[in-house]
């Protein structure tokens, strides 16, 4: 097992925040690397022109949970402070939050995706937007819809042109 601290544009405008490796991201160290992480390629470059390398793109967990269960308290109260100093350097103008893992962990929340997906939330004076996770997507590709409409509202908050045909 192996450290999978998170990667891309140190001065990004924008970061991503997952729920933990899988088994793809343990072995190659960096976060978002398998299905899923190829599902959020896609969505960056399709709803919003970006590539990876121009958003950071981290987890709450650092490490693998084994057998892919959800974290746990212990292990998100030990990994949290280093995401919370990887927000303190990069200083994004939003973050988009992947699912429940990642907004309840950041928010104190212990809200749904469903209800937390409303509004916009406040990290530190940063705006977060909380949208579903590329892993349950690619279970409900239903919930895509919604998706592209978070991130509608990330594009709005940076002043980002819109994509078109997202959504
Ligand atoms: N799912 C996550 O939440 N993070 C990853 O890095 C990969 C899959």
């Amino acid at each position: 097992m192996q450290t999978v601290f998170g990667e891309g544009d140190p001065f990004a405008r924008v970061m991503f925040v997952g729920e933990a490796p899988g088994a793809r991201e343990d072995e190659s160290g960096r976060p978002f690397v398998g299905p899923a992480g190829q599902l959020l390629d896609r969505i960056l470059s399709g709803a919003m022109g970006l590539q990876r390398d121009q958003v950071f793109i981290a987890n709450i967990n650092k490490c693998r949970p084994p057998g892919n269960r959800a974290p746990e308290a212990d292990e998100v109260a030990a990994c949290l402070p280093f995401l919370r100093r990887q927000v303190e350097l990069i200083r994004p103008e939003v973050i988009v939050c992947l699912g429940r893992t990642a907004a309840q962990n950041l928010l104190g929340s212990t809200e749904s995706t469903r209800t937390l997906r409303s509004g916009v939330h406040d990290y530190a004076g940063i705006p977060v937007v909380v949208t579903w996770h590329p892993a349950y997507l690619l279970r409900e590709p239903s919930r895509k819809r919604e998706t592209w409409d978070d991130i509608k509202k990330v594009n709005r908050l940076l002043g980002l042109p819109e994509v078109p045909g997202a959504g």
